[in-house]
């Protein structure tokens, strides 16, 4: 571990909660509120690997909003305000609680610090912001620079080429199985964030540790 310069951390479900604006609303949503939410999460991530297997790129935020009408559709929620709130309360999502102690210790012990996402920048400035972690970040990566999805090796090779970082010495944190197992792949060391208590996926790359939370993850290195 001594050979680790920099923890990158994945952007949603890995430090900002996916689910808190249908959360937020969810008086307004109603008893939906959950499948929405999933429903929503799942169909951008599809939507972000379709894109680049068309060669179709459009920004994360115009994903996610298409994600969005396509969820309210199924589930037969007409309601274009709930839509726009939805869409407001996600340029504000949640940080987990743990999120600023963890980019606190880690800086303190000398790790420059990142975030490498598909989100637009729009988004990632905006959720940094609202979470107050901007001077903890040395870095903070949006996949508008190259304009192809993870998992293309191109969004890994953004860290290199930014920060002038090799993959060997980062380290890559990311919640969501898959993109863990792309970053893994790549060549970066990688810690998979098991939030929702899943299984391994069937895919190359395997992670270095798996925790449940970043709580306590400095104590790895
Ligand atoms: C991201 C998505 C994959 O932030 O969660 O890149």
């Amino acid at each position: 571990m001594s050979s680790i310069k920099a923890c990158i951390f994945d952007a949603y479900g890995t430090l900002f909660d996916v689910n808190a604006a249908c959360r937020k609303l969810s008086t307004e949503v109603g008893s939906k509120w959950q499948e929405l939410a999933s429903l929503w999460r799942l169909r951008q991530v599809e939507y972000t690997w379709l894109r680049n297997s068309m060669d179709e790129y459009v920004d994360f935020w115009q994903i996610t909003s298409d994600a969005l009408d396509y969820a309210m559709e199924t589930l037969d929620i007409e309601n274009y305000k709930l839509r726009e709130d939805l869409l407001a309360l996600y340029l504000k999502l949640e940080a987990y609680p743990e999120v600023k102690s963890v980019l606190n210790n880690l800086k303190q012990k000398g790790f420059k610090t990142g975030i490498l996402s598909n989100g637009s920048n729009k988004m990632l400035n905006s959720a940094v912001d609202n979470a107050n972690i901007r001077e903890l970040l040395d870095e903070v990566m949006s996949v508008e620079e190259c304009k192809i999805y993870k998992p293309s090796k191109k969004v890994y090779d953004l860290v290199q080429s930014k920060m002038n970082i090799k993959k060997e010495k980062v380290m890559f944190f990311s919640s969501n199985a898959w993109d863990m197992h792309a970053a893994s792949n790549y060549g970066f060391n990688t810690i998979w964030v098991n939030r929702f208590n899943g299984k391994l996926e069937k895919l190359p790359g395997k992670p270095i540790h798996i925790v449940n939370s970043l709580e306590n993850i400095d104590q790895i290195f």
